[in-house]
C-alpha cells in the first residue's frame, strides 16, 4: 500500500492527451471494442492541434489532379531531408485522404471548389495545392469534430484537467500510470492493458513559441522515464512566422495560409528576399528554409524595429481576406490593431512543433516498450528533418487510428496485465518526488527556473547553432537540472489549486526534452532540414543515412547513429518521378 492515499480506475487503452492524435486514436481504440479512458491536463479538445490552422495536407487531387500519394511521399521526404521513416511516410501519403474524407463524413465543415469538392490550397514545400481547409481555423474544426465523434462513442471517457507524472511497469510492461488532478492536488492509479501516448510536443521550453501552456514535453519525458527510445531529438520546428509586436503576443502563429493564399515577405527595404533564398518557391519554400531567410534578413540589419519581417496580402481584396484567413484577420486588428487588409503585419520565426519525439513502429505506433504506443507530435518518424505545413493534422489523423487500433488489441489480448500487482515502491517513489516541492518552502521559484531555461533554449539552441554554444547549453542546463531537483513550488504548500507545483512538475519534464536536444544537435554535426550548424554548412552523406537515438543509461542520456533501412525500389522510383514530371502550367 502506497504512502498517499489514491483512487484506482481501470480501464483498456489509457490515452494521454486530448489533441487530434489522442482522440482520434481513442475512437479507434473503442472502435476496436476496447474500454478507453483520455486523460488530459487541459480541457477536452484545448491542444496545440489547433495551431495547425491552414490546413490538413492529403492528396486528394480536388484542386490539382496531377497530385497523388507518391507526389505526396516524394514532397514529405524531400522536406524531410530523407531521414524520415519512409515507411510512415508511405503509409501517411496513401492513407490521409481517406482520413480527411472520413472527417467530412463525421461532420466537418471545409471551403469547397465551385464544383463542391473539399478545397486545397497551396502551402509550402507542397507541389500541389493540397491542403484542405476551413478559413484558418482548420485545427479548431478538426478537434471539433474528433471530439463530438469520441463523446459519442460508446466506451470512451474522460478525465480532464489531470496531470499523468508517472508511467507504471510491471515485467518490463507498461501497466497504468500516475497522476494527479489539478484542481484539488488529489492522486490517481491507472490501470491498463496499453497505453497510447499522445500528449503534444515540449514547445513551452523556449521563450517565443505558437504553444500553449501544456506544451511541456511530459508524454516523451514520461516515454524516456520507463527506457523508451527518443529519435531525432534535434530537430525541432521555427515556423517562420509569428507575431512580433505587441510584445505580450510575440510567438503566436500566422498561419502559412497567409503565404498559401498569396501573401508576400518583404524586409525593410521593401525588398522580397525570397528571391536571394528560393527563388523557384519563394514563400512557399519549405519552413526551415524561410525561417533562416528571415532571422538571416534580421540579423543583417535589414529587420521591422521590432526585430521581425514584413508580411503583406494587402494586394488581395479585403473581401477575400477576411473570408480566407478570418482569425488572422481578427488577431492582427484585436491584438496589434493591424488591420492586414490594407497594412502589412509584422512577423518573425517563432518555435512551432517538434518533428521529434518518441520512436515507434510504422504501422502501429509501438514504441520498444511494451503495451506503450505513441502518436502524433509526441512520435517522430514521419517528417524526418523538418515537417511541411499541414502533415500534422494528416499525420494525427493517420497514424492517431493507427495506434488506437494496435493498443485496443493488445489491451484486450493482455487484459490480466490491468490487474496485475505494481510494486509499491515504484508508486511510492514517484509519489514522494510530486510532493517534494510542497515540502520545500524555501525552494528555488519554479515559474523563474522556466524562464531562465526558456532564456537557455533560446540562446544556444537557437536557428543556427555550432559546437561552442551547443556545449555551452549543455553546461548551463546541468546547473539548471541540479537547482530544479530543489526547487520549491512557487510559495505555497497546498496541493489545491496551485500552479507553482505543476510548474515545477512540468520542468523536470521540459529539461529531459532539453537535454536530449542539446545531445542530438551536438551529435549531428551537419546541416540538414531544421538543424543548421554554422560550423557544419553542409549536409553530410553519411548523416543522410542515421536517426540519432536517444535512450536512458544508468550512467545518463546516451545519444546514438542508428542507420536508416534502405528505401524498398517502388518507394525510391516514386521519389525519383516526382521531381521531374510537372510544372506549374499544369495545375489547375
Ligand atoms: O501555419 C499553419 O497554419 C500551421 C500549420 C501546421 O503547422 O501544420
Amino acid at each position: 500500500m502506497s504512502v498517499v492515499a489514491h483512487e484506482t480506475v481501470e480501464t483498456d487503452v489509457l490515452v494521454l492527451g486530448a489533441g487530434g492524435a489522442g482522440l482520434r486514436g481513442a475512437i479507434a481504440a473503442a472502435e476496436g471494442g476496447a474500454r478507453v479512458l483520455v486523460v488530459c491536463k487541459s480541457l477536452l479538445g484545448k491542444a496545440h492541434t489547433v495551431m495547425a490552422e491552414g490546413g490538413v495536407a492529403a492528396a486528394m487531387h480536388n484542386v490539382a489532379y496531377q497530385d497523388s500519394w507518391e507526389v505526396h511521399f516524394a514532397d514529405t521526404m524531400k522536406g524531410g531531408k530523407l531521414i524520415n521513416d519512409w515507411r510512415m511516410a508511405e503509409l501517411h501519403a496513401k492513407e490521409s485522404p481517406d482520413r480527411v474524407l472520413e472527417l467530412e463524413r463525421w461532420g466537418a465543415i471545409f471551403d469547397r471548389t465551385w464544383q463542391g469538392r473539399i478545397h486545397q490550397r497551396p502551402f509550402g514545400a507542397h507541389t500541389y495545392p493540397r491542403l484542405a481547409h476551413i478559413g484558418d481555423r482548420t485545427g479548431l474544426e478538426l478537434v471539433r469534430t474528433l471530439q463530438d465523434r469520441a463523446v459519442h462513442t460508446a466506451g470512451v471517457d474522460v478525465h480532464m484537467e489531470t496531470t499523468v507524472f508517472k508511467l507504471l511497469t510491471e515485467g518490463g510492461r507498461v501497466v497504468g500510470a500516475l497522476a494527479y488532478r489539478r484542481s484539488d492536488g488529489s492522486l490517481l492509479m491507472y490501470r491498463c492493458g496499453a497505453l497510447v501516448l499522445a500528449s503534444g510536443g515540449a514547445g513551452k521550453m523556449y521563450r517565443v513559441t505558437s504553444n500553449s501552456w501544456e506544451s511541456t514535453g511530459d508524454g516523451t519525458a514520461l516515454a524516456y522515464e520507463v527506457g523508451a527510445q527518443l529519435r531525432d531529438m534535434e530537430m525541432v520546428q521555427f515556423h517562420p512566422t509569428g507575431m512580433v509586436w505587441p510584445a505580450g503576443v510575440r510567438g503566436i502563429l500566422v498561419t502559412e495560409g497567409v503565404r498559401g493564399e498569396g501573401g508576400v515577405l518583404r524586409n525593410k527595404e521593401g525588398e522580397r528576399f525570397m528571391e536571394r533564398y528560393d527563388h523557384e518557391r519563394m514563400e512557399l519554400s519549405s519552413r526551415d528554409v524561410v525561417a533562416r531567410a528571415i532571422n538571416s534578413e534580421v540579423n543583417a540589419g535589414r529587420g521591422t524595429p521590432h526585430g521581425g519581417v514584413f508580411l503583406d496580402i494587402t494586394h488581395r481584396k479585403p473581401e477575400f481576406i477576411k473570408s480566407k484567413l478570418p482569425s488572422m484577420y481578427e488577431q492582427f486588428l484585436k491584438l496589434a490593431k493591424v488591420d492586414i487588409t490594407k497594412e502589412p503585419m509584422e512577423v518573425a520565426p517563432t518555435l512551432h512543433y517538434m518533428m521529434a519525439g518518441v520512436r515507434v513502429e510504422p504501422e502501429t505506433g509501438a514504441t520498444n516498450v511494451a503495451g506503450l504506443y505513441a502518436a502524433g507530435e509526441l512520435a517522430s518518424g514521419l517528417h524526418g528533418a523538418n515537417r511541411l505545413g499541414g502533415n500534422s493534422l494528416s499525420d494525427l489523423l493517420v497514424f492517431g487510428k493507427r495506434a488506437g487500433e494496435a493498443a485496443a488489441a493488445d489491451a484486450l489480448r493482455n487484459a490480466k496485465q490491468a490487474k496485475a500487482r505494481v510494486d509499491p515502491a515504484q508508486v511510492d517513489a514517484a509519489i514522494a518526488g510530486l510532493m517534494a516541492p510542497l515540502a520545500r518552502p524555501g525552494g528555488e521559484n519554479p515559474f523563474k527556473l522556466h524562464g531562465e531555461l526558456q532564456d537557455l533554449m533560446s540562446t544556444y539552441a537557437p536557428i543556427v547553432r555550432d559546437e561552442p554554444t551547443l556545449e555551452a547549453g549543455l553546461e548551463k542546463l546541468k546547473e539548471l537540472q541540479s537547482r530544479a531537483l530543489t526547487c520549491g513550488a512557487g510559495g505555497s504548500a497546498t496541493r489545491a489549486f496551485n500552479p507553482g507545483w505543476h510548474t515545477a512538475h512540468d520542468l523536470q519534464s521540459m529539461l529531459v526534452n532539453a537535454e536530449a536536444l542539446l545531445r542530438s544537435a551536438m551529435a549531428r554535426k551537419e546541416s540538414r532540414g531544421a538543424h543548421a550548424r554554422s560550423d557544419f554548412p553542409k549536409t553530410d552523406d553519411e548523416l543522410g543515412r542515421v536517426n540519432f537515438v536517444v535512450e536512458r543509461t544508468a550512467d545518463g542520456m546516451r545519444v546514438t547513429a542508428h542507420p536508416i533501412p534502405p528505401m524498398p525500389e517502388h518507394l525510391a522510383d516514386a521519389l525519383h518521378r516526382s521531381y521531374a514530371t510537372f510544372t506549374p502550367e499544369e495545375i489547375e
